[in-house]
């Protein structure tokens, strides 16, 4: 496969890219990333001189450079990570998360179609070549919030509640319609919450345990007592290879590792781990339309396409605290702003 892996300097995106290095090592990777203030290529430092891997700066919503990067590398298969991803940040400011996620998307699903459709001008023909897929990177946040009992399975009604999650649903929705009018090749992928390395220090597991090291106050939104049901980004990668390689086209997966939660107590985890006090807890005022509960049956993807998780919850969360431990320059270069440096200093030669 030649894969288009798009938001490849993001958390998700980057673990990903290395992951495929490590255990598929045989396909090509090309990573569009248009470096938002959440893309670090720092973290991809140890494979940019990698021969089957290339780094590409461009804007998904840009189509002719999409058109021009499938050309080029003659892409067969599409990761979609790129968006906005932080539900606090959609508050704030909505239409970006419409632009990015929804657009930009749709900008994708259109070159796809043009590069792999066999007859691109006759809008009656299905046909594509052999051996191409769209894979679109979604949330469980689609499906809403729920109450104290049941989870989320792929018919669960989209009922989104922050300006991400419309984004994130509206995305879904237009690659729903690309696969049937247009027959194309695709997957959508619903994930619950990731945890693990080279996170950005705005989620709550970076922010908890950084804030917990430096001893400063834990902000806990609302009572704590939100749950998310979390699963370790490398689970999340090999999921998405899984999906990629033997997901039946036009098909969801919900993808998840039976994790549920409380936020207060995984903060209580992390201060125990790093033996601080509690006193570091601070309640803040609640995020407003706080989801209360997150959980996914992951039923399908494990029966009809055999996956499984590898970690536990409390062994991933202990290694995750360990990396952050050890790689606190990373951390404080992501705090200080120097992170967005890296690309000037690593490819400005290379351009002159
Ligand atoms: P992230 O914010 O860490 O990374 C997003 C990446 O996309 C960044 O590198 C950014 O520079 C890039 N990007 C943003 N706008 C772009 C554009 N217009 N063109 C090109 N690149 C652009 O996000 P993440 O946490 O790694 O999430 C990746 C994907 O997975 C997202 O689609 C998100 O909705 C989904 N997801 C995330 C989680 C989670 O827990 N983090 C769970 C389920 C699904
Ligand atoms: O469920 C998948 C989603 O998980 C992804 O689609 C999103 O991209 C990803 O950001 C994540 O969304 P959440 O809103 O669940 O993640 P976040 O880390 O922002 O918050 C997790 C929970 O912790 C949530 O209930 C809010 C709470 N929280 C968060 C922060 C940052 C706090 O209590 N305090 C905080 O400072």
């Amino acid at each position: 496969m030649n894969i288009l892996v798009t938001g490849g300097a993001g958390f998700i995106g980057g673990n990903f890219i290395r992951w495929m290095r490590q255990n598929a090592p045989e396909h090509r990777l090309v990573n569009v990333d248009a470096l938002t203030y959440a893309g670090n290529l720092e973290s991809l430092s140890d494979i940019a001189e990698d021969e089957y891997y290339h780094f590409i700066r461009a804007d998904i919503r840009d189509r002719l450079k999409m058109d021009e990067v499938f050309r080029t590398h003659d892409i067969t298969h599409v990761v979609n990570f790129a968006a906005e991803s932080h539900v606090d940040r959609s508050i704030v400011d909505p239409e970006i998360f419409l632009s990015t996620n929804i657009i930009g998307t749709q900008s994708l699903l259109d070159t796809a179609k043009a590069n792999w459709k066999l007859a691109p001008d006759d809008k009656y023909s299905r046909e594509y070549r052999g051996n191409v897929k769209f894979l679109q990177v979604s949330t469980d946040e689609v499906y809403g919030a729920l109450g104290k009992e049941g989870m989320f399975t792929e018919t669960t009604p989209l009922s989104p509640n922050s300006p991400y999650s419309a984004a994130k649903a509206g995305a879904d929705l237009v690659c729903r319609a690309y696969h049937e009018t247009f027959g194309l090749p695709l997957n959508i992928t619903r994930c619950s919450n990731n945890y693990g390395p080279y996170q950005f220090p705005e989620k709550l597991i970076p922010l908890m345990i950084h804030n917990c090291i430096q001893e400063k106050p834990l902000p806990v939104y609302g009572d704590g007592m939100q749950i998310r049901d979390w699963l370790h980004v490398f689970d999340h990668c090999s999921a998405i290879y899984t999906v990629l390689s033997r997901g039946e086209p036009g098909e969801i997966y919900n993808i998840g590792g039976n994790n549920e939660r409380a936020n207060i107590d995984i903060v209580r985890f992390i201060i125990l781990t790093l033996g601080k006090t509690e006193q570091l807890i601070t309640y803040v005022k609640d995020r407003p339309g706080h989801d209360r509960r997150y959980a996914i049956d992951n039923t399908k993807i494990t029966t009809k396409l055999g996956w499984r998780p590898a970690y536990t919850f409390e062994r991933g969360l202990m290694g995750t605290i360990e990396w952050y431990r050890a790689n606190s320059a990373w951390m404080e270069r992501v705090l200080s702003g120097e992170y967005t440096d890296y690309y000037e200093r690593m490819y400005a030669p290379s351009f002159s």
